[in-house]
């Protein structure tokens, strides 16, 4: 059936992306939703359709270029529309520089960034038809404090995150004027189970909440045209910028 709004949302089986779905879902989107481990993404959906959201489930690996293709593919047949993208899925793994593996390299680069481009080429007409009709369609990126600060160790996850603000940025400056933002999310340590390795060393409580993240995109499903909010950075209390 067509949905008044719709949305795509990957990475969504926990974590950030779980958090923002609830929001999409609350602020009356239908979702595909879309992640890696077919049970683990499931198991997120049904708890999503049982708070009452519409809600497809796509299990898919964002660093193989079908399987985006498959996502975009099956949202355009179940809901015909999309007004808001958001590329949430991700992957960090740390290495010193003289012992970065190739596979893994490659692996932090398809997932983090090669994967967010690929989808806005393959969503450009749905966004464009949303644009069309309401000037506001939103494309939100994560990215990551390491996007804006180079991390040691985390080297060619911070180069990749790094690149996904530059990307927002020039997306931004391409299709701003059509009526699609596009907005990169840059938090600190957030509590989700990317981060159980820190947690001996930075309590998981005094992390970012996933939700504080989620409720910046309710602030942005509600900006206006005539505003585009191009990043928005989220730290720990006394955290230096
Ligand atoms: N947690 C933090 O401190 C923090 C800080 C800054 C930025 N971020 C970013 O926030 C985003 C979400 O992370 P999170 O903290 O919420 O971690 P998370 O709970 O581990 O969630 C990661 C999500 O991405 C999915 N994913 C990973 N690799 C994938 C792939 N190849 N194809 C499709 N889906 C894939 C995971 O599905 P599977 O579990 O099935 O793989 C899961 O749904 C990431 O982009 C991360 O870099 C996190």
């Amino acid at each position: 059936m067509p949905a008044q709004r719709a949305a795509i949302v990957t990475g969504a089986s926990s974590g950030i992306g779980l958090a923002i779905a609830k929001v999409l879902g609350q602020e009356g989107y239908a979702m595909t939703v879309a992640a890696r481990r077919p049970e683990k993404l499931e198991a997120a959906a049904e708890g999503l359709v049982a708070e009452g959201f519409q809600v497809q489930s796509v299990a898919a690996n964002v660093s193989e270029e079908d399987d985006i293709k498959r996502v975009v593919d099956a949202h355009r047949e179940r809901f015909g529309r999309l007004d808001v993208l958001v590329n949430n899925a991700g992957v960090g793994v740390g290495a010193s520089v003289g012992d970065i593996a190739t596979k893994r390299l490659d692996m932090q680069l398809d997932i983090n960034l090669r994967s967010i481009i690929l989808f806005y080429r393959d969503c450009i007409s749905m966004l464009r038809d949303a644009a069309g009709e309401h000037k506001s369609a939103l494309v939100v990126n994560t990215s990551s404090i390491s996007g804006k600060h180079g991390e040691a160790w985390l080297s060619v996850y911070s180069a990749a995150k790094h690149g996904v603000v530059g990307w927002t940025e020039a997306m931004n400056k391409e299709l701003g004027k059509d009526g699609i933002k596009s907005t990169a999310l840059c938090p600190a340590f957030v509590d989700t189970p990317m981060t159980d390795f820190v947690k001996e060393h930075v309590p998981a409580e005094e992390m970012i909440r996933p939700e504080d993240v989620a409720e910046s995109v309710r602030f942005l499903l509600h900006t206006s045209a005539a505003c585009v909010v191009p990043e928005i950075m989220f730290v720990r209390p006394g955290e230096a910028l």
